[in-house]
């Protein structure tokens, strides 16, 4: 018998733990594969990290890099050093890396040199915004990838329209549904809104943490005050991403809670998708959020100019928002009737189950 293939999938940041937990235990189901767990250490906090793989039945990682943080060229030189020595010590048959975050652009270039194939799950997404990070991560990791797993048509077409060979590109779907689906039952059981003492639709859960909308004390500023009118008409809950209470600082803080303005600490991810699913509306500028809300059928107001998800505004419940038409824009929504509306197809939580297909098809191709 043959021994199974030797998976990597790189885990750094925390939307990065439910694009790989359902992918990991879809793969351990199997005996041809062998998935590994190689955590960077990008985010590293409890709630950030490990409380997340808790949630999704993540064992601990077979690896960790320890990388932590700091500048984008120290974090992804890091993990560059770090998962080069790894790859070459175990020279992994598939190396799966996912999203768009430093650590998924770093793997990839180390793994490239060495020859190592790379599938990226979640390609072919573009905001065609140089000033994000991400895009950039996103670009990289594209170009490197010799399997692309697109969440969408838009996807797809990114991709063929940046001339990668049609053959190389899988629709597979959205795999964050598959997460909600594999813990659907403890998400609804969590009422984490109940702990902080919100019954379900009374409220809007925020959620902030882009550069873009954070690092720049002006915008931050107008935020805070946009966010502080919301509150007049919806009491809003606002967990508190690391970066973000480190720009607010005590006085920001004081700030939004002086309002009225419920600050709590990251959740977990039951949690906070108990949190997501009972609230009237989100207001985000998170890529994930805009689609779980899509799924839920929750209006969402993204915090952004553009984004790289825009099946969440064409067939889903997300409308790019500014602070100066938070609030119209908020209200209006909140006094639409909710409809029925169908989801993005391959939304299904079966996306997992359809990757392992597609890697047992070009394992064999490979092999053969
Ligand atoms: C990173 C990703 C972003 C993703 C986000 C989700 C990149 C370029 N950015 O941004 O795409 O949407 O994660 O959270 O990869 N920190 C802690 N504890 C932690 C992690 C970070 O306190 O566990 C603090 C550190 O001071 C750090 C700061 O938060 O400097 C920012 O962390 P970093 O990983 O650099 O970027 P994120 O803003 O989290």
């Amino acid at each position: 018998m043959t021994r199974p293939a030797l998976v990597h999938l790189i885990a750094a940041a925390r939307p990065n733990f439910m694009k790989v937990a359902p992918l990991w235990h879809a793969l351990k189901a199997t005996s041809d594969f062998q998935p590994v767990i190689v955590h960077t250490g990008q985010h590293y906090d409890a709630a950030m990290s490990d409380d997340i793989f808790t949630d999704l039945g993540l064992p601990a990682p077979d690896h960790h890099l320890g990388i932590g943080s700091g500048t984008h060229a120290e974090q992804t030189g890091r993990v560059m050093i770090a998962y080069e020595a790894l790859a070459m010590a175990e020279r992994p048959d598939w190396l799966i890396v996912v999203g768009d975050v430093n650590s998924t652009a770093a793997a990839s270039m180390a793994a490239g040199k060495l020859r190592i194939p790379i599938v990226h799950l979640e390609a072919g997404l573009r905001s065609r915004d140089r000033d994000m990070p991400e895009e950039l991560n996103r670009l990289v990791t594209d170009v490197l990838a010799d399997v692309l797993w697109t969440p969408s048509r838009d996807a797809d077409d990114n991709l063929i329209a940046e001339g990668i060979p049609a053959e190389r590109i899988t629709r597979v779907g959205n795999i964050m549904m598959d997460s909600y689906e594999l813990v659907r039952p403890a998400i609804l059981a969590a009422d984490y809104p109940g702990e902080l003492g919100y019954r379900p639709g009374s409220y809007g859960a925020v959620t902030l943490h882009r550069p873009s909308n954070v690092d720049v004390p002006e915008q931050l500023d107008r935020l805070v005050e946009a966010l502080i009118a919301v509150q007049a008409h919806l009491p809003l809950i606002f967990p508190v991403h690391p970066r973000t209470r480190q720009r607010l600082g005590d006085e920001g803080m004081s700030r939004l809670e002086a309002a009225g303005i419920r600050m709590v600490g990251p959740a977990a991810y039951v949690r906070f998708m108990s949190l997501v699913a009972g609230a009237a509306a989100v207001i985000t500028d998170s890529g994930g959020i805009q689609e779980e809300t899509t799924y839920l059928g929750i209006p969402c107001l993204t915090l952004r100019e553009n984004t790289e998800r825009p099946i969440t505004i064409s067939e889903g419940t997300a409308q790019l928002v500014n602070a100066d038409n938070l609030l119209d824009r908020l209200l209006a929504a909140l006094g639409q009737p909710k409809n029925d509306r169908k989801r993005p197809e391959y939304w299904d939580g079966r996306t997992a189950q359809r990757c392992v297909d597609d890697l047992r098809r070009r394992t064999a191709g490979a092999a053969g």
